[in-house]
């Protein structure tokens, strides 16, 4: 088995926040993230797929088609976007982070997946970090 990744970029602004709790509290527990005005990430997406390389081209998957798969389903609606209300595949009330977000992106993705394994997301939020998803459920 043999593992290829695409990295693929977009920016985004969230705001993590739960309504039922005081500014205090949430700002003790979202730090930077709870800011009233919202804030933006650059984020770095992995995409990590498995198989066998083709024995004609050495490909698991065609990387240039991998990648306009991501940009459809995943960096063309996350870009430039507001993370809590802009996105139609991130569930309203559900906390934009990273790690809600690899999850979401995993079920974008999978789907489209062809003649290889979807084997990873891994999303960077900050250069110090990241969160990753491996399609288990628990
Ligand atoms: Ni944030």
């Amino acid at each position: 088995m043999v593992y290829i990744t695409r990295k693929e970029r977009f920016n985004a602004a969230h705001k993590l926040w739960v309504s039922e709790w005081s500014d205090e509290k949430n700002e003790e527990v979202f730090g930077k993230c709870a800011n009233a005005n919202w804030h933006g990430h650059n984020y770095d997406l992995f995409v990590t797929v498995k198989g066998k390389p083709d024995p004609v081209t050495g490909f698991i998957v065609d990387v240039k088609k991998l990648s306009k798969i991501i940009k459809r389903e995943v960096t063309d609606q996350l870009d430039h976007r507001n993370l809590n209300l802009d996105v139609e595949f991130i569930p309203k009330g559900l906390q934009p982070t990273t790690e809600n977000l690899v999850v979401l992106i995993w079920k974008q993705l999978e789907p489209y997946i062809d003649g290889c394994k979807l084997h990873c997301i891994k999303l960077y939020e900050t250069e110090n970090i990241y969160a990753e998803y491996f399609g288990e459920e628990d």
